[in-house]
């Protein structure tokens, strides 16, 4: 992936990007919206290894760069022939609220849909994630179902989630 519009870059994540992936991965602040607010805990190592095992996995994790400092992260999973999970983070929070994740996303979600052809994109967030609901929403994903004190985080607590799909027809870009 590499893909260039205006200031924002989304590339693919290489093994030097291992060390900017540690320091937000390890960071609670960061990581408390996905159910881990003491961090991850991750090493260098262990970082490198989702990377270089990207293909194998079906699975693509990208550096957003903005004027070309990293600014966060972007992911794809692929499920079936037809249908990809994302997941995206803008983890430098002086980026957030600025209208960049609507063109960020309606960048990675038009290359998924028109360049490597899948049909569906799926994904979740928590039940008290506003903003991510707000993003989503506004780019067309659909509700499809909300999980109920469905899973436990790091600490224990119980968590609700909201799962959407978007496919080509409800699809609104923003670029
Ligand atoms: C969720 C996230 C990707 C949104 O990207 P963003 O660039 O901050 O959002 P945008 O500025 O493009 O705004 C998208 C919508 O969310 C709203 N929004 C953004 N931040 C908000 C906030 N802190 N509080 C309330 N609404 C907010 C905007 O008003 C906009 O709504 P609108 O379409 O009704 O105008 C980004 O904030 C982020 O990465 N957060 C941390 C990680 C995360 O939660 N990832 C998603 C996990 S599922």
């Amino acid at each position: 992936m590499n893909i260039k519009y205006k200031e924002i870059t989304i590339r693919t994540a290489v093994e030097h990007d291992a060390y900017t992936l540690l320091k937000w991965w390890n960071d609670g602040n960061v990581m408390a919206h996905a159910g881990f607010p003491n961090g991850l805990n991750e090493t260098v190592e262990s970082i490198n290894n989702v990377i270089t095992h990207n293909k194998e996995r079906m699975f693509e994790l990208c550096i957003i760069e903005f004027n070309d400092i990293p600014i966060g992260e972007i992911n794809y999973r692929k499920i079936d022939e037809d249908t990809v999970e994302i997941g995206i983070k803008i983890c430098d929070f002086s980026y957030q609220n600025k209208g960049y994740g609507k063109i960020i996303l309606s960048l990675f979600i038009d290359t998924l849909l028109n360049v490597l052809n899948f049909k569906k994109i799926i994904l979740d967030t928590n039940l008290n994630n506003v903003p991510a609901q707000k993003l989503y929403l506004s780019i067309g994903f659909k509700q499809v179902r909300i999980n109920k004190d469905a899973w436990k985080n790091q600490i224990g607590e119980l968590q609700s989630s909201i799962d959407y799909e978007l496919d080509q027809i409800s699809f609104k870009s923003y670029l």
